[in-house]
């Protein structure tokens, strides 16, 4: 049939969907991420394709998953944010759902997505060959597509843009270090900076002190950006700093890969331009050699929070 099911494991959600040769998702499902326990992730896994295929023939499974993918994409080696340690994931699965199964890192397989059906078309449709992609959920992910292919690495690791320091001697790091980007542009630095907002006690987050009732800790991303869209200074305040940030991340990447486009995608990319006209701002201010080139457009995920999904079917499926 040429469908692929793409599973895409974050670290609040499981989203899995059949998707065909173009690109398009004809079928989906989601599941809660189970945090503690790797069986638990790949239990909730097969249940989902499970329940895909009782309405849907597919002969590959994708899985996108948040985490340091192995060379073969077989296993998680490492997941800064979630309990994998060496989890062989495709192993587990395979017997499970019956068909064979691909692992790729999350962001990479968006990036493959937006190259592929998205976000890596110029103003003509014409197809880009160089591309960046950073996810905002939990973490912070990096897809690169340089040349058409997507990069990986000797050992699969590559484009861990999200571990790339930005501060010295900054915030502590789930993946051992400090100062990573991914502590100051992801959903968890949004959620982070507004819980320290309320407890500083600033009047400008009364507005979403109230909306959470007075309990910093009951504090989403997705409510500081609903609060920021319906108008609230305070909550766009805090997606305009981490959107600064962002600018500041991108501007460190385009030095290194010079892509034609940078897609942001994830979680955190639905506030849109709350999130992106700041970081174009201190993209161009912090530009290497800014007087005498451009920076590149900065666009949102044209597959939005399906572009994991779709792009671990489509590596599935080659
Ligand atoms: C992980 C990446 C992952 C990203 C987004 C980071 O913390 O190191 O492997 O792509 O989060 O989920
Ligand atoms: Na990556
Ligand atoms: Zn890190």
């Amino acid at each position: 049939t040429g469908n692929a099911v793409g599973v895409d494991i974050g670290g609040t959600k499981i989203a899995a969907g059949v998707v065909d040769h173009r690109g398009e998702i004809i079928a989906q499902t989601r599941r809660e991420t189970p945090a503690l326990h790797p069986a638990a992730i790949a239990d909730a896994v097969a249940d989902a394709v499970a329940e895909l295929e009782t309405t849907h023939a597919f002969a590959t499974v994708g899985v996108a998953a948040a985490g340091f993918v192995d060379a073969a994409r077989r296993s998680v080696v490492f997941a800064p944010n979630l309990a994998w340690r060496d989890e062989p994931l495709a192993d587990h699965l395979e017997s499970r759902v019956g068909r064979p199964v691909v692992v790729e890192n999350d962001a990479n397989a968006a990036a493959w997505a937006e190259y592929r059906f998205g976000g890596g078309l110029d103003e003509h449709g014409n197809a880009v060959d160089d591309l960046v992609m950073l996810t905002l959920g939990t973490g912070l992910g990096g897809g690169i597509v340089s040349g058409g292919l997507l990069q990986r690495g000797a050992n699969g690791a590559a484009a861990e843009l999200g571990h790339v320091r930005a501060v010295p001697g900054g915030r502590t790091c789930g993946c051992g270090n400090s100062g990573c980007w991914e502590q100051y542009v992801s959903g968890n630095a949004l959620v982070r900076d507004a819980r320290d907002l309320l407890r500083s006690g600033d009047p400008v987050g009364a507005v979403l002190l109230r909306e959470v009732g007075g309990d910093p800790e009951a504090v989403t991303g997705p409510v500081v950006t609903r609060l920021a869209q319906a108008g609230d200074p305070g909550c766009a305040r805090l997606l305009a700093d981490v959107g600064r940030w962002l600018g500041e991340a991108v501007a460190s990447f385009v030095a290194v890969l010079d892509p034609e486009v940078v897609v942001i995608g994830g979680g955190v990319s639905s506030a849109g331009d709350l999130l992106l006209a700041p970081a174009r701002v201190s993209l161009a201010e912090n530009l290497s050699g800014r007087s005498h080139r451009k920076p590149p457009p900065l666009r949102t995920a044209r597959r939005g929070n399906d572009a994991g999904i779709i792009g671990a079917a489509d590596l599935a499926r080659v």
